[in-house]
């Protein structure tokens, strides 16, 4: 042979090939004989020909199944095995398809399909891991319901649905709602419960658990309240009632993503529904109690109506992060939890929707669908619903979304249906607005002003740049929520949304005795890069005075962003007057604590990094690192005399809860403490390792301490402590990292890959060490190129094991054009590196060609 034959090229799937399947399935039976390694899987599956459908072609999904037999209608057959799946030639009317086959549980270290973790089985089939279970049309437009019955001697055995029976090694469950098969679970093991009870809007009693290890049963309790006010919650705001008579949750501690909606049993990353006081964050609590509101809301975004294809993605996550922030909002701060969201947006999708992977809320292809769980299709997925909220109203919204769930119960969806309903339910033509599901790239909207004869006029341009695929763009419809400020700091204006459309657009407002100031993109109302030219004492202005939290945190933010670059670029001390606002704020007992901890947080040094870049600079992480110890050192010396008072005041005293107003709290203080460290060389973070009596202030001391070199005694105390313990050693191994010095953080990295209790296996594990690697920008990009070498190298060793997982953390790559030549060529090696290594996956495949391709 002259040419080895190429390794077959990764397939693409199209938006546009859409085609239904040819066949009803009316129920699913499947029959698990559970071992871990040879379960067998048997299935009775009832098919019926579309009507209309000639001759379809039965093709059923199936990947790394040993095929024991098959038959249908009783007899036996041979079906012919493809790439993927089989096809099999069957009677033109309904049938019932019969098939056993053999999986390994044990081997399965994708955690994807059914799998062992701590000698639990489980299952995860988001988004096509059910053909790893059994042959299936794997696809979300294929809905029925699902009788399971599970053998095994395991003490626990659940599945979807509501239970129907069960004997000395066996259970069977029934779901009556007719689902696609990603939302299948099955869970079997030694699990213990933590029981409650819900009583919906129309009085239906339903059973609540919460099943975690043996161990673990003292962890579960904020998430059982959590997961009564999600139900509450979406009663009372979306009108939305449960529909089984049990709902449990499974705590996992080996899963690729943080949840999983499956219907009626859903399975968690213990890292997000198990916490205590003594082991869990603040910052875990708050997390906790979105991610199960947002699991819990699929059960309407998602399952209920579904999606018709994995390009329709966005239509429930982005949806379901939309309904979840909403919650957040009204169970603490509204404006807390929407800075802290732009934040996010500002920090992960921005950057995606800036670079190689940039792709459409809705995208038009994809090669590995688990490359597309992105932050543009939920973050900026949510964002537009947010917009169209704000456009639309939220009468309207409801009357809306009300329709939704009216009109397509039970049904697989696509965004056009999910927009019709806005139409029809308003009247207005939102062929426009479509272009956010359509088009990539995040527009920049340049803002000027006009001030004549008591009229202001305010005109926006908008652009987007260019993104892989998308040479050109065409307007979209901005909502641009505005008021205006007079000279004393009034609001003179309130709160207008403006409808922008055009590339260009003024508008104008009348009746001003002075030139107003300005305060646009009230709630950041839409994901754009507002340009404006502006003073830094208007926005000292607009800090003190905007009526608009968001808007005060984001001047505030534009303050700390203007005297950072000015301190990379030019060597300029940290600004005077953003200095003294600060001040101002932090003792400002009338604001939130929460708030105050926001305004204090600086901009992340990726943040100033991407600043540098988009104005013509390629940014030199070490001298941004360098700043940002300039400008904290600065501000501690300057509050020299008041730390100690605050640090006294916003201590939490009594026992720990995780309310919104304690956490808030707590941050302050922490961040507090940090600038304390600072001056006094840890003495009081030592105090406070020492007295701490939950994680939140433990962990605050220890990073200080740790950030301060002062940390080794308490660095080792911790780890004895908590060694037992999963979750917090992946704190305490982030932490090694986080707080080392830039030229030392991917050497400690690679020790802690050596340690005894690092292991490929834990997806979170590896997150706490890749992932803290990766956060460490200054460490990560250090000149020697050793951080980039060794994530390579770990990326190469975790993909023969997990692909998802790898290729998730790829996107660490993302931004390698923002750097310097010499930069951009060690990671060019690494990539390639990736690239070149055999056997490399499909879906780590996708990610580095992509970024490659930049
Ligand atoms: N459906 C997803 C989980 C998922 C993602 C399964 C990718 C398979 C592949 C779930 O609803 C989800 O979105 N989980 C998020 C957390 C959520 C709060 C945004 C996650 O796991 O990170
Ligand atoms: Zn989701």
């Amino acid at each position: 042979m002259k040419d080895a034959a190429p390794e077959t090229a990764p397939e693409t799937f199209y938006l546009k090939d859409y085609t239904p399947f040819g066949f009803e399935v009316q129920s699913v039976e499947l029959t698990f004989r559970l071992a871990p390694k040879a379960t067998r899987v048997l299935s009775r599956i009832h098919f019926a020909p579309k009507p209309g459908a000639a001759n379809p072609e039965f093709f059923l999904h199936g990947e790394q199944l040993t095929l024991i037999s098959a038959a249908v209608d009783g007899a036996p057959v041979t079906p012919t095995l493809t790439e993927g799946g089989l096809t099999c030639d069957v009677p033109d009317r309904p049938f019932v398809w019969e098939a056993e086959v053999e999986i390994d549980p044990q081997g399965n270290t994708a955690l994807e399909g059914l799998y062992m973790s701590n000698g639990m089985y489980c299952t995860q089939c988001e988004a096509e891991g059910f053909r790893k279970i059994t042959y299936y049309p794997d696809r979300p437009d294929v809905m029925s319901t699902f009788r399971v019955r599970i053998e095994g001697d395991e003490p626990v055995k659940l599945s979807n649905g509501n239970p129907t029976a069960s004997g000395a090694g066996w259970a069977e469950w029934h779901d009556p709602w007719p689902k696609p098969a990603y939302l299948f679970a099955l869970v079997a093991g030694d699990l213990v419960n933590h029981p409650d009870s819900f009583t919906t809007m129309s009085g239906k009693e339903v059973e609540l658990n919460i099943w975690v290890r043996p161990g673990d049963e003292g962890k579960c309790a904020f998430g059982m309240e959590a997961l009564k006010k999600s139900m509450k919650w979406d009663e009372d705001v979306y009108g939305r009632e449960y529909d089984l008579d049990i709902f449990n949750i499974v705590a996992v501690d080996d899963f690729n993503m943080g949840a999983m909606e499956n219907k009626g049993l859903n399975i968690f990353n213990s890292s997000c529904v198990l916490a205590s006081p003594e082991t869990s964050t603040d910052a875990n609590f708050e997390r906790i109690e979105a991610i199960i509101a947002h699991e819990y809301f699929h059960n309407w975004t998602g399952n209920r109506i579904t999606c018709r294809d994995w390009f329709q993605l966005c239509l429930k996550e982005g949806l379901t992060v939309f309904r979840d922030a909403q919650f957040t909002a009204d169970m603490r701060s509204a404006p807390v939890k929407r800075i802290s969201d732009v934040i996010d947006l500002r920090a992960r999708q921005f950057p995606e929707d800036g670079g190689p992977l940039a792709h459409p809320v809705r995208p038009e292809q994809f090669q590995e669908i688990n490359n597309f769980y992105t932050a543009t299709i939920y973050e900026k997925g949510a964002e537009v619903i947010g917009m169209l909220k704000r456009l639309v109203g939220d009468e309207d919204y409801a009357k809306a979304v009300t329709l939704y769930f009216d009109r397509h119960d039970g049904q697989a969806c696509t965004i056009e249906d999910w927009l019709k309903v806005f139409e029809d339910a308003t009247g207005r033509d939102l062929s426009q607005f479509k272009r956010w599901y359509s088009q990539a790239g995040t527009p920049h909207l340049k803002v000027s002003e006009d001030y004549t004869d008591g009229t202001y006029t305010l005109t926006f341009e908008q652009s987007t740049p260019p993104t892989p695929g998308q040479p050109d763009k065409d307007p979209r419809v901005i909502p641009i929520a505005v008021g205006l400020l007079g000279p004393n700091g009034d609001e003179v204006c309130a709160t207008r949304v403006l409808e922008m459309t055009e590339a260009k657009q003024s508008f104008t407002f009348d009746g001003l005795a002075a030139k107003p100031v300005p305060s646009v993109l009230r709630e950041f109302s839409a994901p754009v890069i507002l340009e404006r030219d502006t003073s830094n004492a208007e926005r000292a202005f607009l800090l003190a005075h905007d009526t608009d939290p968001f808007n005060r945190w984001e001047a505030g933010n534009a303050l700390a962003r203007e005297a950072r670059v000015a301190m990379v670029l030019e060597g300029a001390a940290p600004d005077a007057d953003y200095l003294d606002a600060l001040q101002k704020l932090l003792r400002d007992d009338s604001q939130d604590p929460a708030f105050r901890a926001l305004v204090l947080s600086p901009p992340s040094q990726s943040d100033i990094a991407q600043t540098l870049f988009e104005r013509g600079h390629a940014p030199d992480p070490q001298k941004i690192f360098d700043a940002a110890e300039t400008f904290a050192q600065t501000l501690a010396q300057q509050l020299a005399d008041s730390l100690p008072r605050l640090y006294a005041d916003t201590t939490v005293s009594g026992a720990y809860s995780p309310d919104a107003i304690s956490c808030g709290k707590r941050d302050l203080n922490g961040r507090i403490l940090s600038l304390l460290t600072r001056l006094d060389g840890g003495q009081q973070a030592a105090r406070q390792y020492e007295d701490a009596d939950n994680m939140t202030q433990q962990y605050a001391a220890l990073a200080c301490l740790l950030k301060a070199e002062k940390g080794d005694a308490q660095s080792q105390a911790f780890f004895d402590q908590w060694k037992g313990d999963r979750l917090v050693m992946d704190k305490w191994f982030a932490l090694q990292i986080a707080s080392a010095a830039p030229e030392t953080a991917a050497s400690v990295a690679r020790d802690l890959t050596q340690h005894d209790l690092f292991t490929l296996k834990n997806p979170n594990r590896f997150r706490a060490v890749m992932g803290a690697l990766a956060g460490h920008h200054a460490g990560f990009h250090h000149a020697s190129g050793a951080g980039y070498r060794l994530l390579a190298e770990n990326l190469i060793a975790l993909d023969k094991l997990n692909p998802q997982t790898t290729a998730r953390m790829c996107a660490a790559f993302q931004t390698w054009k923002r750097y310097d030549a010499d930069r951009q060529a060690l990671i060019r090696t690494e990539l390639e590196r990736i690239a070149g290594t055999e056997g490399l996956s499909r879906d780590t495949t996708e990610m580095v060609t992509r970024i490659l391709d930049a």
